[in-house]
């Protein structure tokens, strides 16, 4: 019997000689979607409804900052929350510091719509994590469009104090393809006193334009340019269904794609083309992946993905694709430990300023599992089909680091141990039971 034991923070796993991974399994709401359904229910005039939101620690971070700015959100649930909106320009003056916790997102995005709030004084934070997360690249843009932002080393680094001013618009063209501030300047955009846009070197994820479009907001989008320009608007309560996330279903797929006999389907998987870069690395690394039952929710395109192990071969991964599975990097390390021959990721320094910096954390972890991992400075390198040893790991409280050190102890011998995994809760609440019920 495979044994999966969640220990205070720490999560043990010691798989049995004849682990087969089988079953249905229905991954949360997608996170991207979560928070934005959430912002802009809180800014839109009248009720939004979202079915299906993530019910993650980082939502939750999204939805006390927002009640705190006077929108009425009702108790959190997978079924319904309902958001009476205040309105673009609604927002009341919080009493207390708003607290994004672990989440850059929250963070990044509300540093937008607080900018832009004429006359009114925030101030926010967030975790020892988020304390030290890069805030230049949405602070330094907004201060282009006139915002007044206050905090150390050059309003860098939270805690920040911002005065909000009626903005001006710009044409920003961001040095990253980051949707975090791709988003930040098209929300700081709309209470702007004429149209603003955004350029980026190549197509971050689009839930922001997708959203704010269906929200009743005036975004033309210049997909050869990679630029989305917005135009000041009111926005309008609407019902959101949120879909399941791929960042999510990516350890079900590489768990299936590496643990001998495997047979999973994941179900209600959002693949938006922003996001399914995961699907084609895997593709290319041989993986046997079914795209089923695609059809549209919403206004984004959802799937059933079915996945049956595989040998998997290596590939490398750059260039355009990054920003389309920059969150699923740290999985892709551990399918490509079990793939024949070589991977080499690149163009990836984004992943040192994420929950952790993910590069090291995943090149030393996994290498105490044994397998062979160099880190590059944009990047990785890993030779794969090395076998791998029980050890004692940890994820730095890094959510996505902790469930990719689980996916990779189903094919370790002995025991491993991962010290912090509790992090999971983040973005993926029941990622224990569910690996538990799905190991047979
Ligand atoms: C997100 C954008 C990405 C991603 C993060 C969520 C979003 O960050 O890594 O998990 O919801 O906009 P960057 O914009 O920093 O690349």
């Amino acid at each position: 019997m495979t044994e999966i034991t969640a220990k205070q923070e720490d999560l043990i796993v010691r798989p049995s000689a004849g682990l087969s991974l089988r079953g249905k399994i229905r991954v949360p709401g997608d996170k991207s979607i979560s928070h934005r359904a959430l912002m802009l229910g809180a800014i839109a005039s009248g009720e939004t409804e979202i079915a299906g939101l993530l019910l993650g620690e980082d939502p939750r971070s999204t939805a006390s900052c927002f009640r705190a700015l006077g929108a009425d959100i009702s108790e959190l649930n997978e079924e319904l929350v309902r958001v009476r909106g205040l309105g673009v320009g609604g927002l009341m003056e919080p009493a207390a510091v708003l607290d994004a916790g672990n989440s850059g997102t929250t963070l990044r995005l509300m540093l937008g719509i607080l900018a832009s709030q004429p006359g009114m004084f925030f101030t926010v934070t967030g975790d020892k994590s988020l304390r030290s997360r890069p805030m230049s690249r949405v602070v330094k843009p907004l201060q282009q469009m006139g915002a007044q932002i206050w905090g150390r080393k050059d309003a860098s680094l939270a805690p920040l104090a911002i005065l909000g001013q009626k903005l001006q618009p710009i044409h920003y063209r961001s040095p990253i393809a980051s949707a975090q501030v791709k988003s930040c300047i098209l929300l700081a955009g709309l209470m702007a006193s004429g149209k603003t846009t955004v350029t980026e070197p190549t197509l971050s994820r689009d839930h922001s334009e997708r959203m704010l479009k269906a929200f009743g907001a005036e975004i033309e989008v210049n997909p050869d340019t990679h630029s989305v320009t917005v135009t000041p608007s009111e926005l309008r309560g609407q019902k959101v269904v949120v879909p399941g996330d791929i960042s999510s279903a990516a350890f079900w797929l590489v768990a299936g794609a590496i643990v001998p006999d495997a047979d999973l389907t994941v179900e209600n998987v959002g693949i938006n083309p922003t996001r399914t870069g995961i699907l084609e690395v895997l593709q290319q690394m041989d993986a046997d992946i079914e795209i089923l039952d695609q059809h549209s929710v919403a206004g984004e395109p959802v799937a059933s993905l079915r996945v049956r192990y595989s040998q998997l071969k290596a590939t490398t991964i750059s260039g355009d694709i990054i920003p389309r599975l920059i969150d699923e990097i740290p999985i892709l390390a551990v399918a490509a430990a079990f793939a024949k021959g070589t991977t080499v990721v690149k163009d990836a320094a984004e992943l040192r300023v994420k929950e952790s910096d993910r590069l090291q954390v995943m090149a030393a972890q996994l290498n105490r599992m044994g397998a062979k991992v160099t880190e590059l400075p944009d990047g990785l390198e890993i030779v794969g089909g090395t076998p791998l040893q029980g050890a004692e790991v940890d994820s730095y409280d890094d959510h996505r680091c902790a469930m990719s050190l689980a996916i990779a102890a189903l094919r370790a011998s002995d025991t491993t141990t991962i010290r912090r995994a509790a992090a999971a809760a983040i973005s993926y609440p029941n990622f224990t039971p569910t690996l538990e019920r799905i190991c047979q």
